[in-house]
């Protein structure tokens, strides 16, 4: 992956118009349409608030009987330390309330778990996990305003598995109201950019002026740990959805197109 090509960027008339978007990648690999292969294909979900109204829709999807969960497996990006399934705060937790159907594939073995402990050997066999599913083939991230992506801060390696890494400051301030009356931790364990950019497809979703700075320097800037989310542009099937805020600060040239 040494080359470059810029990821697709969609402008969206709002935030709102990724839901139906991504319900229908999501309703296409679980349907099959997508593969040759009778293996279930493995979605990897970010969690954030930038994923809220999704899993909100994917649950009522999945109840009305539109996705059917058993024809397709799950995973997601990242935990902090120590934070188990059912622990508030969690990165896990806050995806079953957002989505009980994801607690129902956990509690079915067809969710796999990042090792919430980091223990080098349950990280390997994670990896070996997700290679036996037929690697990921759609990948959904979300960005932290400094740039980066799961829990790779700026200046993390773009050439790491799983591991665990210690919060930038502003991703502990950022990540404040969950964890209130405590103070939000200091570790976590996350995919690394060289597991995140195995991925079949990426989807980047960015919505608010929160995340200009981030969006720029992921598409404008040089591609480099120092803005993990530039290495995107390593990869050949990355699509970015923005809301208008979130584009505002890129060059006309680096948008594709709106989308409606
Ligand atoms: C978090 C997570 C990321 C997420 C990002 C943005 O800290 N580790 O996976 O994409 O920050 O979060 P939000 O969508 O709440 O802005």
């Amino acid at each position: 992956m040494d080359h470059q090509a810029p990821p697709q960027v969609r402008v969206l008339d709002a935030a709102d118009a990724a839901v139906p978007f991504l319900l229908q990648e999501v309703r296409a690999l679980a349907s099959g349409q997508e593969s040759e292969s009778n293996q279930r294909p493995l979605i990897s979900f970010a969690t954030g608030g930038t994923f809220t109204a999704f899993f909100r829709a994917l649950d009522a999807e999945i109840k009305q009987g539109r996705i059917t969960p058993t024809e397709f497996l799950g995973t997601h990006l990242d935990e902090y330390m120590g934070f188990e399934p059912e622990r508030p705060g969690g990165m896990l937790h806050e995806l079953s309330l957002r989505c009980p159907a994801m607690r129902d594939m956990l509690a079915r073995g067809s969710f796999l778990p990042v090792p919430c402990h980091g223990a080098e050997g349950s990280l390997r066999a994670h990896e070996e996990r997700i290679e036996r599913a037929g690697g990921i083939k759609l990948q959904l991230l979300g960005i932290g305003r400094n740039g980066h992506i799961a829990f790779n801060e700026p200046g993390a390696s773009l050439d790491e598995g799983f591991h665990v890494t210690t919060l930038a400051e502003s991703t502990r301030v950022d990540a404040k109201a969950r964890f209130v009356p405590d103070q939000p931790p200091r570790r976590a364990v996350t995919a690394g950019m060289k597991s995140i950019l195995t991925a079949e497809r990426i989807i980047l979703c960015a919505f608010g002026a929160d995340k200009a700075a981030a969006v720029t320097s992921m598409l404008q800037g040089e591609v480099n740990g120092t803005c993990p989310a530039s290495a995107l542009r390593m990869h050949k099937n990355a699509l970015v959805l923005l809301d208008s805020a979130a584009a505002s600060n890129l060059d006309a040239g680096a948008i594709a197109g709106a989308m409606h």
